[in-house]
């Protein structure tokens, strides 16, 4: 079976990554062509060296300052030859960006079937996340193949349409990233830290967020560190013009906050152990934190990953000033009120999640979808 895997950002990468280790192991069903977009580029090749992949395409879209109109265009364009030269049987895109959106049309237009890794999402507001949101509906609404991280998120898929035969809880590939590299290493951390201080970790990138909110987030972060002498913060700051003129004029000369360049996805890890609180818009460490026992406040006013709030392990509180001081400030000074937060759950998969999709695209191709029955995730 000749399956393309399409992918160009950084969560994408991380997140395909054990995808295609699954099916590049079992070589004797599967030929794969890995296709980036490279709609990033340094941290798209960050994640590739660390899992060692080598793409076959790469059609390094990726210009400063690019809006949705130039990576959209740019992706149809330059996906046209190669998928009308190698004419996958299936193609694989992963969740809810631009080139997820733009990748699954292109195989539309030439009749590609598409298989949508973390499928199912859904905040239910077409402007939020913008625009991930309306990425999530095209892709699911062009796709053949659904691997739904969880149950919520098929029961989305249902709702919505989509085929039941088709529809598969595989449990979320970011957790079968997340114990790879927690297998390798997960203490190499890339700055030297105090040891008698607690971290925040803090992450920040979406657009919703650009201009006020990041300012009130950015003071939040900024009035915490100052009220907690034993508190320093360390913020991988994301390359995205919008969020680092805003980070570095206003965190710029705080000597316990450390700004530092986005990391490669292990020391990234070791920063997440290493934490006591993570402030974060992503949506996957939002997934992460919680395998690592690490409770998160989400600055986002709406989730499309509700499971581990409704388990009392991720709180949402905007980009709010007020919000961000008033949990922050109780998880720091209440235990009672961390150990609450900070338990080892994880709704989102079990580590095994490739494997399964691998195995799926094997009865896909057999015609024997209906033998496999429910491929619910055990966790
Ligand atoms: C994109 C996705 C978002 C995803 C996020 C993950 C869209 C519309 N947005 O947002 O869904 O959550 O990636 O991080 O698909 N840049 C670099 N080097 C890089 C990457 C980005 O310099 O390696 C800079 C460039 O100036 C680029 C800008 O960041 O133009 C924005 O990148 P873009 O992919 O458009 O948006 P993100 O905010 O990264
Ligand atoms: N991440 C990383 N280095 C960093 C910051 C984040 O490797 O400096 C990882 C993080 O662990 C998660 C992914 O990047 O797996 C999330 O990417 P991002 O927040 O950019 O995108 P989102 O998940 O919100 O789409």
């Amino acid at each position: 079976m000749n399956v393309m895997v399409v992918f160009g950002t950084r969560p994408e990468a991380i997140k395909m990554a054990p995808v295609v280790q699954a099916l590049r192991q079992r070589s004797d069903a599967f030929e794969t062509c890995v296709c980036v977009t490279a709609q990033h580029r340094q941290m798209l090749d960050q994640a590739l060296s660390l899992f060692d992949i080598e793409p076959d395409v790469d059609l390094n879209v990726m210009r400063p300052h690019q809006d949705l109109f130039q990576i959209t265009t740019a992706v149809l364009n330059g996906l046209k030859p190669v998928l009308e030269e190698r004419r996958p049987d299936i193609a694989l895109v992963h969740g809810d960006t631009s080139t997820t959106m733009a990748a699954s049309l292109a195989c539309y237009y030439l009749k590609i079937p598409v298989g949508h890794v973390e499928a199912g999402l859904r905040t239910f507001d077409r402007y939020y996340p913008f625009p991930e949101e309306m990425n999530r509906v095209v892709t699911d609404s062009v796709a053949t193949l659904y691997f739904a991280p969880t149950g919520g998120a098929r029961d989305n898929l249902l709702r919505s349409g989509a085929s039941p035969s088709h529809v598969f809880v595989t449990g979320n590939t970011v957790i079968d990233a997340l114990f790879y590299t927690l297998s390798r290493s997960a203490d190499r951390l890339p700055l030297t830290l105090d040891p008698a201080k607690r971290l925040i970790l803090a992450t920040m990138h979406r657009r919703e967020n650009f201009g006020e909110p990041m300012r009130e987030i950015c003071r939040a972060i900024r009035d915490l560190v100052d009220g907690f002498s034993d508190v320093e913060a360390v913020i991988p700051v994301h390359p995205n013009p919008a969020v680092r003129e805003m980070v570095t004029q206003m965190l710029c000369d705080e000597p316990r906050i450390h700004l530092i360049e986005p990391q490669e996805y292990e020391p990234f890890c070791a920063l997440m152990n290493r934490a006591s609180l993570i402030l974060t818009d992503s949506g996957g460490v939002q997934e992460e934190a919680p395998s690592l026992k690490k409770p998160v406040l989400v600055l986002r006013d709406e989730t499309e990953r509700p499971e581990a709030v409704q388990m009392g392990v991720v709180k949402l509180v905007g980009p709010h000033y007020a919000r961000i001081m008033e949990e922050s400030v109780r998880l720091l000074s209440d235990p009672a009120a961390y150990d609450a937060m900070a338990r080892a759950v994880s709704p989102y998969g079990d580590g095994k999640a490739a494997q399964r999709i691998a195995s799926i695209l094997t009865h896909y191709h057999a015609g024997t979808l209906a033998e496999l029955g429910d491929a619910e995730m055990t966790t």
